[in-house]
């Protein structure tokens, strides 16, 4: 079994090997990533693959809790983070007294939040309240509504730009990780050089520190739509429907529960 990180082992592992982060909401998947990923990100994604909602807009404090427990009661040994909801750091004591929460009533070992340098100041209060903090910059699916959809970021110098002082400011305030989502590969390699903290990429090329994936994208069962960034690494739908159908076929013609399934 591979040791448990931490935010030490985290941050010094910048320019090793890459690090695996992927999302769990549940026990059961929690369990079964274990042996592979570094991290565990109990993302509010779960709002729109687990409860099947357009956006993570309306995810609550409520919902992340009771996700994070379960995942931490699954993988016991794994650095686990829990996702804020949009609405739960709005400004210092908001954020102050939510992550508090995370902490108090669950076994995550971080939060994350959506933000740049608009969000370091409460970054900073976080962590010198003894939160660990986990930043998440370019794409924030948090701001689709305002910014009007789910937008690539670094398309421009002026991106790029506000892109890398968004690192560095997050990395000042404490955050011992940072999340760079939909960011041309070139400006994220320029964000993860400019900082010495590990920079974990999703729809953002090869050349960070890390990558992390939606578990029911990258296994094939979220059919909503699929990123371009998204690798299935296995047909999920498919499979559980083909597996559904087949249980739905036996139990109409009586095949089961044959002699070997009964008392
Ligand atoms: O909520 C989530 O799953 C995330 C990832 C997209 C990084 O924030």
């Amino acid at each position: 079994m591979n040791k448990k990180m931490n935010i030490t082992f985290i941050k010094k592992s910048k320019g090793l090997e890459p690090l695996v982060m992927i999302t769990a909401y549940d026990a059961l998947f929690a369990k079964l990533l274990e042996s592979s990923a570094d991290m565990i990100l109990v993302g509010d994604s779960l709002n729109m693959s687990f409860a099947g909602k357009s956006d993570t807009l309306s995810s609550t404090m409520e919902q992340m809790l009771y996700h994070t427990n379960a995942v931490c009661t699954g993988a016991k040994n794994t650095f686990i983070i829990c996702d804020m909801p949009f609405g739960t750091y709005t400004d210092k004591k908001v954020a102050l007294k939510n992550a508090l929460r995370v902490f108090q009533e669950t076994n995550a070992d971080s939060i994350k939040i959506e933000g740049g340098e608009d969000k370091s100041s409460i970054v900073e209060h976080l962590v010198s309240n003894g939160i660990a903090v986990c930043g998440h910059i370019g794409l924030l699916p948090q701001s689709v509504r305002s910014e009007g959809g789910y937008k690539v970021k670094g398309k421009t110098k002026e991106e790029e730009i506000q892109l890398i002082k968004d690192a560095k400011a997050i990395e000042s305030a404490g955050a011992f990780a940072i999340v760079i989502e939909g960011v041309k590969a070139n400006v994220a390699a320029k964000v993860a050089s400019s900082v010495d903290v590990p920079v974990i990429g999703i729809g953002a090329g090869v050349d960070v520190d890390g990558q992390v994936l939606v578990f029911s994208d990258m296994l094939g069962l979220f059919e909503e739509f699929t990123p371009k960034f998204v690798k299935k690494y296995m047909n999920g739908a498919s499979l559980v429907k083909d597996s559904i159908s087949n249980y739905a076929k036996e139990v109409k013609s009586k095949e089961f529960p044959s002699e070997k399934y009964t008392y």
